[in-house]
């Protein structure tokens, strides 16, 4: 469970960006492809619709340029792109050289895959970019699963969806805004939620429900002892949207009230990579979050992997690990 050590060049978010493909597909629209019904989705996992369609390049670019715009930076000190996505439009080249041309910038690009915990993957790897000399970072998590869903099981069909969320990470003087992280992943949990090259997701939904809330409790607590803050001191938590259960029962082991959790899976359900930036954003639009505020970002997914990071909003004034 790293904590940031004292002396450390740290970085903090200026912008953030969103996107979600037009196309909404309702729990209603779903009763047409399946035996299935509103009210069990809605009562088993909180998901009321989703957006479908678009490629990963493509929903990259619009969440990316919007964070860019709205950070102000002069993509001249962009020194790298890195695109977490378990759906790349293509094997080869990664997504991120297509989006780092199209956005106008000359820097590295490069994807990653943890699935569902990739963004916090890459919002740790781009403050370790930051602490070794980058300037600035854009980092994206982007998933467009409609592709590799299979739209006639009831039991992954309900779940998934496409999007994309993106934040501009900045170097700066003081100690910045991460305080600890976790990362983590259980190669033996694979057979449990996978897809093959060219095919489509196959999930034991039950299993996965049972280890995700242990793996993200478990995550959560490591990320909070190596920040060396209180739990009850959190002040929002963006978790993983998958499950609205999922989340209820992580929090109460966490002793996180609800209330304090951000959640958009309603209306886009599962969107992996993208759930957690799409929810940050929503969080931040909405001013759920001040500066100095603690924020616990969580996720898990296929692998099974997990990752969790505490964020002090703004970057704090105070040193970063007072040890
Ligand atoms: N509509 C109606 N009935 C359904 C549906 C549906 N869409 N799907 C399943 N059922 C039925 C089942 O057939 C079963 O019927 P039976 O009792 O007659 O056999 C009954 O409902 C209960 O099914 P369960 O699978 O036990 O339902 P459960 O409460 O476990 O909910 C769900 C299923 C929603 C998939 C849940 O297990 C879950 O959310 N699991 C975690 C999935 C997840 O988070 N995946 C993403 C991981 S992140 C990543 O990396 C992509």
């Amino acid at each position: 469970m790293p904590h940031v050590p004292a002396g450390t060049r740290g970085a903090v978010i200026t912008g953030w960006g969103t996107a979600l493909p037009p196309k909404v597909l309702t729990n209603h629209d779903l009763e047409q492809m399946f035996d299935t019904s509103d009210q069990w989705i809605v009562e088993r996992t909180g998901i009321r619709e989703r957006h479908v369609g678009g490629t990963t390049v493509g929903l990259s670019i619009e969440s990316g340029r919007q964070a860019l715009e709205m950070s102000g930076v002069d993509l001249a000190e962009i020194d790298a792109v890195v695109l977490a996505t378990t759906t790349p439009d293509r094997t080869v080249p990664a997504s991120s050289a297509a989006v780092q041309h199209e956005l106008g910038l000359r820097c590295g690009a490069f994807d990653i895959n943890a699935a569902c915990s990739g963004f916090t993957y890459a919002l740790v790897l781009a403050h370790g970019l930051i602490a070794t000399g980058a300037r600035k970072i854009l980092c994206i998590g982007t998933d467009t699963l409609a592709r590799i869903t299979d739209w006639t099981d009831r039991n992954t069909a309900i779940l998934f969806a496409d999007g994309s969320g993106a934040v501009v990470v900045e170097a700066v003087d003081g100690p910045g805004q991460l305080l600890g992280w976790d990362l983590d992943a259980d190669g033996s949990a694979e057979r449990f939620l996978y897809s093959d090259i060219g095919g489509l997701i196959h999930m034991e939904g039950k299993e996965v429900f049972r280890r995700a809330v242990r793996i993200m409790v478990d995550s959560a607590q490591k990320s909070v002892a190596a920040a060396g803050v209180d739990i009850a001191d959190i002040k929002l938590v963006v978790p993983h949207q998958a499950n609205i259960r999922i989340i209820d029962a992580a929090c109460e082991r966490l002793g996180i009230p609800m209330e304090r959790a951000a959640t958009v899976l309603h209306r886009t359900g599962n969107t992996s990579s993208a759930s957690i930036p799409l929810a940050l954003a929503d969080a931040l639009s909405a001013g759920r979050v001040a500066d100095g505020d603690l924020v616990l970002l969580v996720g898990f997914g296929a692998g099974m992997t997990a990752a969790s990071a505490v964020l002090r909003w703004g970057g704090g004034a105070e040193p970063v690990n007072p040890l």
